[in-house]
């Protein structure tokens, strides 16, 4: 299997690093020789390449089974035309990862603000919706056509919806609890969600196994923090998505435990939830577990389920002692030295 590394800007580079050591050490229990390249994005792509995703980086990535993504700095990066593109837009859009899986759960002895039991996965729409920087052919889905007036275009389609839905109810039927909830505003957006509505109730009928409900985004977010358990896959589009996993996330201990991969028909790319930290970057602060959970998450794609639990097993035991934790979760441990906890309980646990 060939991955390609993007450690991105920030404290991407030190999460990058722990993420490849992790995955050396569980190199022995993958089935399959794993072959990783490293290139550069961000920052330093645009330094030397005059783009933050340069095309042979595209490239690359397409040739590649799997993609590793780090966190960027899209927000600070110039304008398009100047080289700034967000990577991790253009690479969705590339690869075609129409579907963003984002797990939140609670991690045993890890101080959490969720009230009661969580295990909640939200399946985000990643391709349109009120992402200006993909959901239109051609040129931006907002724009200015008075001064003072800004318009942004919500696109949402039967195709993707249906990508979504099925992405979701496939992965309610595998998890025990069996329950999908479509997030939505259809009382407001009555065209837009009316239709993501109708597509998901359409794929709801080849899942009668599957408990299905409809629940109002805004109602989503009191839900989860009021009676998280109440939910078990939630189906959504682009925007709430990205709002709502962020919530799941901080209720389940921080982002900096989200696992994230983004999945279309022929290519995924694990990325850490989280954004890039610049205050904290080079510092050896970071807390690499998102993007290590992200990497679990691509090796159960492809069914390297042995190394994937080892690996997620190591992260339950560190974050279960305050003493082998990362700062961010009120432990000692700099980057580094968590990742050595984690290879070494990775290499010495049968
Ligand atoms: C995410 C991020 C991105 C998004 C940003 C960097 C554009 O917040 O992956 O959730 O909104 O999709
Ligand atoms: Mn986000």
């Amino acid at each position: 299997m060939r991955l390609l590394s993007l450690a991105g800007d920030g404290i991407g580079p030190e999460i990058m690093t722990a993420t490849l050591a992790v995955l050396d050490a569980a190199r022995p229990l993958c089935e399959r020789d794993i072959h990783v390249e490293s290139r550069q994005i961000g920052f330093a792509a645009l330094e030397g390449e005059g783009s933050t995703i340069p095309p042979a980086v595209i490239k690359a990535a397409l040739a590649a089974d799997g993609v590793l993504l780090g966190p960027v700095s899209h927000n600070a990066y110039p304008p398009r035309e100047a080289g700034g593109l967000n990577p991790s837009g253009v690479l969705r859009k590339e690869l075609d990862l129409y579907a963003n899986i984002r797990p939140a759960r609670v991690w045993p002895g890890v101080r959490s603000l969720a009230n009661g039991p969580m295990d909640v996965v939200v399946v985000r729409e990643n391709l349109e919706g009120f992402y200006a920087d993909r959901n239109m052919h051609l040129g931006p889905g907002e724009f200015m056509p008075t001064p003072g007036v800004a318009l942004a275009i919500r696109r949402i389609t039967e195709h993707a919806s249906r990508r979504i839905a099925e992405a979701g109810f496939a992965l309610a039927a595998s998890r025990p609890v069996r329950k999908l909830a479509a997030i939505h505003k259809a009382n407001v957006m009555r065209v837009s969600d009316g239709l993501f509505l109708d597509t998901v109730r359409d794929v709801a009928k080849a899942y009668p196994d599957v408990r299905y409900e409809e629940v109002l985004v805004d109602a989503a977010a009191a839900h989860l923090v009021r009676s998280p358990d109440r939910f078990d896959v939630l189906v959504t589009t682009n925007m709430f998505g990205d709002i709502l996993s962020d919530l799941a996330s901080e209720l389940c201990g921080g982002l900096g435990l989200a696992g994230s991969l983004n999945a279309g028909p022929s290519h995924v790319a694990a990325q850490a939830q989280h954004g890039s930290a610049p205050d904290i970057a080079g510092q050896d602060k970071a807390n690499p577990a998102s993007l290590i959970l992200s990497l679990t998450m691509l090796l159960r794609h492809f069914g390297e389920t042995c190394a994937a639990d080892r690996i997620e097993g190591a992260v339950a035991a560190c974050l279960a002692n305050p003493k082998t934790r990362t700062s961010d979760l009120g432990g000692e441990l700099g980057t580094s030295a968590f990742t050595r906890q984690l290879v070494q309980r990775i290499e010495t646990t049968a």
